[in-house]
């Protein structure tokens, strides 16, 4: 197999210059903070308890049990031969690698062609937004007795996801009648939630009803592809061993002390110097091709979640090693780049302009998929495109913007795939998930929290009078509670 590659020649001052690129001598003076960020992922991960304590225990998945896998494999065969259809309801880290994989590995238009798809059941993602015309348009059209619902969350508890649920599960009953719980998956907490009381009090009455998946200890939503991505991957007929292999070969060059052998290190530390020392906040990521657009919206989320916090890390080290991360409230740091979708070549006809002659504040990552498993000639003669293949041209386009970004000074690196393959994919995403946890060390956060999302839900608990909601919470909403002056609404 062909593996995945980092360029990052354009990172680098000799590129664009030195007050927008990386020379050297300033790689060479990060050397310590390097050997100290390096040395202390791999410290927490070759301990079980802090692995799992800490929220690193994704780093195993791609080394799970093969019986697990396979069992999994199985699973999903059985789904995708009794079922047309398959809804999946889930949000964040329980929706957007699923998203990702299906757009990345699965042939365009898959629910439209049934011999594209190889039979394989019409996907749905549902439960990833509060917006009522989607879900109710699906549920009008869907044969209730040829639909498998599988739900999709770690804590059971989030609003989006038992909101459709709690539409679902009643359509489901009402139109497949009263073993309706046999065409339900749960994929949630082993212990917790009012998802797992669900599945367990089902469970007790009929053993085949809410059957549930285990999902890991120490494994967050947005590091969770490998694990709660599995089913829908078996579902839809993506070999879970390649993706899986993909990204445990990149997860032994990604545990490399060698700056140079390791491309996740490389690239966290490329990034987090263009961000600290030459001011670029803003993440511009870019895949080449529709099918990795919904892969660099999962990026945009694991980014975002990860390393856009208010407070530092504040390390607590027990005698015996164990390690725990509290917000160090004294530090307010309010760090962490933005993450901006975009993909080539779409783009280079929107945000592009900005790329190139907007604040130079971007650092602008492409991903380049080397060879189509299906390309499309332009026929004809005597134009520039005829006789020219679709993926030779979009590699154009996309090589055409390195030199663009180039002239501008503008810091730019590029990610090459040399296939959208089951293997190549794993690859790329074990690669994001390292550099962020990497990343995390040099910005000195939790990357594995996101406390900052609780504020919206704490509202909207409030005025949903949720029962058990902190009493400091609502006393802070009542004393100050969002005020509108009409005149400034015009
Ligand atoms: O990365 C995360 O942990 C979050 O984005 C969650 O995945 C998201 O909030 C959904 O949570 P849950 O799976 O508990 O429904």
């Amino acid at each position: 197999m062909k593996e995945l590659k980092f360029d990052f020649n354009n990172m680098l001052s000799q590129a664009v210059g030195s007050a927008h690129g990386i020379s050297g001598k300033e790689l060479a003076a990060f050397a310590h903070n390097i050997n100290r960020a390096h040395k202390h992922i791999r410290q927490i991960v070759s301990s079980d308890r802090n692995r799992v304590n800490l929220s690193l225990e994704w780093v195993n998945l791609p080394f799970q049990d093969k019986q697990t896998v396979k069992n999994i494999q199985k699973l999903g065969d059985s789904i995708a031969a009794k079922f047309e259809n398959v809804i999946f309801l889930g949000i964040g880290g329980s929706y957007l690698g699923l998203k990702a994989a299906q757009d990345a590995l699965v042939p365009a238009y898959y629910n439209e062609f049934p011999v594209s798809r190889k039979n394989c059941p019409r996907i749905y993602f549902e439960g990833n937004n509060l917006d009522p015309l989607t879900l109710n348009v699906l549920l009008k059209n869907l044969n209730p007795k040829k639909t498998f619902v599988v739900v999709i969350s770690k804590s059971g508890e989030t609003t989006e996801t038992k909101a459709a649920f709690a539409v679902v599960e009643p359509w489901l009953k009402k139109g497949a009648g009263k073993f309706y719980g046999r065409q339900v998956i749960a994929i949630t907490d082993p212990s917790s939630g009012t998802l797992r009381r669900k599945v367990d009090k089902e469970q007790a009455k009929d053993k085949l009803s809410f059957r549930s998946l285990p999902l890991l200890k120490g494994v967050g939503g947005r590091f969770s592809e490998f694990n709660m991505g599995l089913l829908h991957l078996a579902i839809i007929g993506v070999k879970l061993g390649e993706v899986l292999y993909g990204a445990a070969e990149m997860a032994k060059r990604c545990a490399s002390p060698v700056l140079h052998k390791n491309p996740a290190l490389m690239y966290a530390v490329l990034q987090f110097l263009l961000y600290k020392k030459k001011h670029k906040p803003v993440a511009i990521m870019m895949p080449f091709g529709e099918a990795l657009k919904s892969t660099a919206d999962w990026y945009s989320q694991l980014l975002a979640e990860s390393l856009g916090k208010k407070y530092a890390r504040k390390i607590i080290l027990e005698p015996d090693g164990t390690e725990n991360w509290l917000q160090d409230l004294k530090r307010i740091v309010n760090t962490g780049r933005t993450p901006v979708p975009a993909r080539g070549t779409n783009d280079l006809h929107s945000i592009q302009q900005n790329n190139i002659e907007g604040e130079n504040d971007k650092t602008v990552t492409f991903i380049r998929v080397e060879k189509f498993r299906d390309d499309l000639l332009v026929p004809g003669k005597g134009d520039i495109l005829s006789g020219k293949y679709y993926g030779r041209l979009l590699n154009l386009a996309q090589e055409a913007c390195e030199w663009a970004l180039v002239r501008e000074k503008r810091p730019n690196c590029a990610i090459i795939m040399p296939q959208l393959c089951a293997y190549n994919w794993g690859e790329l995403l074990f690669f994001f998930e390292m550099a962020t946890a990497y990343e995390g060390e040099f910005l000195n956060v939790n990357a594995f929290d996101q406390p900052g999302v609780e504020g919206y839900k704490n509202y909207m608990y409030f005025k949903l009078r949720k029962p058990g909601l902190s009493s400091k919470i609502a006393e802070e909403i009542r004393a100050k509670p969002l005020s509108k002056d009409p005149r400034f609404i015009i």
